[in-house]
């Protein structure tokens, strides 16, 4: 039985405790409050999954070297660092699961129960290449040769050799309905690049994988073999099962969320982990008779140098830096706008400047204080009714009806990019507007009144339009907006205005009170980066 329709379930993967977030992980969790952000303005039931992936060697190891116990060491990093970017890029979660809490645990030994009795499990023993940076054990195609040592291509580190007694997943069993369901669902893997990718590695074919570690004591103990945990991916992988209230009896308040809103929607994951998100993750589901995500999203990665900027290879930019520099709005368009979500990008202190002062500050900024100003100048700072529309005017009324529709289309694909900029054409054509229909003229001839007032009637009802899409991707900046409007007397809470009605004109009644307030974008202060 599928869910209602009207349900969107998004999740991030769950972060590694072992270092503080710089933004390549910001940037998934944008991305996903962004996109669920648009999902809410359409009216939907919408379920956002956030959280810490607490356990394996990596965590285990980066602990002792400060001395510490593990889940100690998680303790400090959720609280000190992990929750607080939540609030830093201004994301709106519903949930966040750390894989040290008891719901997680009893459900990830619960899960594996089930999949052991369905006969999916066995004892065996691996002997193989691992990475503890990726927590992955490597293929012999996986690997990069380096002066006589082999590397693993994402750390640029030696992986170290194991040699295990321990459980086998029977992940070769899935090997064919894996490749028939994404025959069947090609949408299933996005983008397309990524879904080449899984269905090549699954043509190869599949081994049985090792699901537990005798050689790691931190982690989740398996019920059947206490002397062994889960390998740490297949116990953070079930996140979006145990924070979305699997197992749990169907009346109680997890059951029935379960129940309202499995399967995942969309996935949101980097390309580097897609390989688990797309095979291993949905073989598992499989085993347990679980149905599996709709649709698995991979995007790039931000690069430096041309590499994954990462906090191993001390490239990492925390995001803090860039929010105290250009505010969290900005910093959220910025990654989503400049970026072709699903390719690699770079990110410079310079494009980020550049694409705050002419795209925010003079463009969407500076309509908004223009018009306020006029009003407030000529109209005693309220709304004035607009006479008949000229086809100056009808240009905006059409092109909010066909950006608005534009950038629904790409963003419910998760083109982020293309929607923002068939939004950023609404400004651009506003601005355009105002130079060409120069109100500052008209205004100089009383007799001209009504022509005036239908001037700043319809850069006025505009910028309703576009505080309403751009909402989900600049929460504050967009309600600063919808304040000047004097909207939030004359049409209602922002949030609560839906996509789909962007479109139709004239709602933001005349009479509207305009309230100016500082600038939505200052001017930058370049010695601040
Ligand atoms: N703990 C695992 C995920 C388990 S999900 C069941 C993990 N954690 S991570 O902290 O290393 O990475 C989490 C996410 O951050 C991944 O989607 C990864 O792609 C993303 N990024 C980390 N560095 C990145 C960049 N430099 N650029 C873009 N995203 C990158 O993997």
């Amino acid at each position: 039985m599928s869910k209602d329709k009207n349900t969107f379930y998004l999740t991030t993967p769950i972060y590694y405790v072992n270092d503080a977030p710089h933004i390549g992980h910001a940037y998934t969790t944008t991305a996903g409050d962004v996109l669920t952000r648009w999902h809410r303005q359409k009216g939907e039931n919408v379920w956002f999954l956030t959280g810490t992936d607490e356990h394996g060697t990596k965590v285990q190891r980066t602990a002792e070297a400060n001395n510490v116990e593990p889940k100690v060491w998680a303790d400090k990093l959720v609280k000190e660092a992990w929750l607080p970017v939540l609030k830093t890029i201004n994301a709106a979660n519903d949930d966040f699961i750390r894989t040290t809490e008891q719901r997680h645990t009893k459900g990830v030994q619960a899960f594996w129960e089930l999949v052991k009795k369905n006969g999916a499990v066995y004892e065996g023993s691996y002997e193989g290449p691992y990475c503890v940076g990726c927590e992955e054990f490597k293929l012999p195609g996986d690997l990069i040769k380096e002066d006589g040592q082999e590397l693993c291509p994402i750390h640029s580190k030696p992986v170290e050799m194991l040699s295990e007694k321990n459980w086998f997943f029977k992940l070769k069993n899935y090997q064919q309905p894996l490749i028939d369901h994404y025959t069947k669902n090609p949408e299933a893997i996005q983008p397309p690049s990524a879904y080449n990718e899984v269905m090549a590695f699954l043509k190869q074919g599949l081994d049985d994988i090792s699901m537990s570690r005798s050689a790691v004591s931190w982690g989740i103990k398996l019920p059947w073999d206490e002397k062994q945990v889960v390998y740490v991916w297949f116990d953070a992988l079930l996140n979006y099962l145990t924070a979305a209230g699997f197992g749990e009896p169907e009346d109680s308040e997890a059951g029935k969320l379960f129940k309202r809103i499995w399967p995942i929607d969309v996935n949101l994951v980097g390309k580097d982990i897609l390989r688990f998100h797309a095979v291993y993750w949905p073989a598992m589901l499989m085993a347990a008779g679980v149905e599996v995500p709709k649709c698995v999203f991979a995007h790039g990665w931000l690069l430096v140098g041309g590499e994954k900027m990462s906090k191993t290879k001390l490239t990492g930019i925390a995001p803090s830096q860039i929010v105290d520099y250009v505010g969290a709005d900005a910093f959220r368009y910025y990654f989503l706008s400049a970026i072709r979500f699903g390719q690699d990008g770079s990110f410079s202190w310079e494009d980020l400047t550049a694409r705050y002062t002419a795209e925010l500050a003079n463009g969407l900024g500076n309509l908004a204080s223009r018009e306020a100003a006029m009003i407030e100048k000529y109209f005693e700072a309220i709304v004035p009714k607009p006479g008949e529309l000229t086809a100056a005017d009808q240009v905006l009324v059409e092109l909010i009806k066909s950006a608005s529709k534009e950038a629904d289309e790409a963003i419910l694909k998760l083109d982020f990019s293309t929607g923002i900029n068939a939004i950023k054409s609404i400004v651009e054509a506003a601005n355009l507007y105002v130079t060409e229909q120069e109100p500052w003229k008209i205004a100089k001839d009383e007799a001209n009144k009504e022509r005036l007032a239908t001037v700043l009637y319809c850069v006025a009802e505009t910028l309703r339009a576009i505080a309403i899409l751009y909402h989900p991707i600049m929460p504050e900046s967009t309600a600063k907006i919808w304040n000047i409007l004097g909207a939030n007397e004359s049409i209602g809470d922002i949030a609560k205005q839906k996509i789909e009605n962007v479109g139709n004109w004239g709602q933001l009644p005349a009479g509207s009170k305009v309230i100016k307030g500082e600038a939505i974008f200052p001017r930058l202060v370049e010695d601040e980066q």
